[in-house]
């Protein structure tokens, strides 16, 4: 898929604004153990990619970076997973970390987002560097969708193990934030009750 230059919107706006809402709508977590093979493929991965680089960058120090998890690495993957658990839990059983290393087997695109957080008197703080990697992976998230991709972020425990810094080569400034995960939901999932603007929206008062 050859990947669009910049161009104008392809509609009216309104018409472009259902579009948008229909693909931010339509985005659900499908969490991995329910995505199954097709992936997106060559192009469309490089699609995909490419998106995250529209993300909001300020001062465009681009803070993060993705480490595609191909088949032939997932094996080494699984032993971080499995390695991470018996740490933290030594009574953990083979069932379990079984369970544990089956996660790096899950989805047809596997890839790690990693932030730079950088250092507390850097110009750009932590806070915003991770804002712009949610930016990136959300881009990459609404076009998966827009090329009918179901996809998932997951994280936990082991993202924070010295075996997942050392697979991922993480310098000391770098945080492993969580898997993206692509792929073709096995079913469809009802989608879920979202929050009322009320909820999170306040206006600021004229009072002093
Ligand atoms: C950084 C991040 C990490 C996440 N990790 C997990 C996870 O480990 N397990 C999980 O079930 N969901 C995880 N989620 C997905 C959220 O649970 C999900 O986005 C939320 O329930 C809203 O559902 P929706 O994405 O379908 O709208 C994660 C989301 C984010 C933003």
């Amino acid at each position: 898929m050859d990947p669009p230059g910049p161009t104008a919107l392809p509609a009216e706006p309104g018409t472009c604004a259902q579009w948008a809402w229909a693909l931010i709508d339509h985005r659900q977590t499908i969490l991995p153990r329910k995505l199954t093979e097709p992936g997106p493929d060559e192009g469309q991965l490089d699609l995909i990619l490419r998106s995250a680089a529209a993300a909001p960058d300020h001062r465009e120090i681009v803070p993060w970076r993705f480490v595609i998890i191909p088949a032939m690495a997932r094996e080494r993957l699984a032993e971080v997973f499995g390695n991470a658990l018996r740490e933290r839990d030594p009574a953990a059983t083979p069932h379990q970390v079984e369970e544990a290393r089956a996660k790096a087997f899950r989805s047809p695109v596997l890839m790690l987002a990693v932030v730079r957080t950088g250092s507390p008197d850097d110009e750009v703080p932590a806070g915003e560097r991770l804002l712009s990697a949610g930016c990136a992976i959300q881009n990459m998230l609404l076009m998966a969708t827009a090329m009918g991709f179901a996809s998932a972020l997951t994280s936990g425990k082991a993202l924070r193990s010295k075996g997942m810094r050392e697979l991922f080569s993480l310098a000391p400034d770098e945080q492993a934030v969580c898997f993206v995960s692509l792929g073709t939901a096995i079913r469809s999932k009802s989608s879920r009750q979202r929050p009322e603007p009320g909820l999170y929206v306040s206006y600021l008062s004229s009072d002093p």
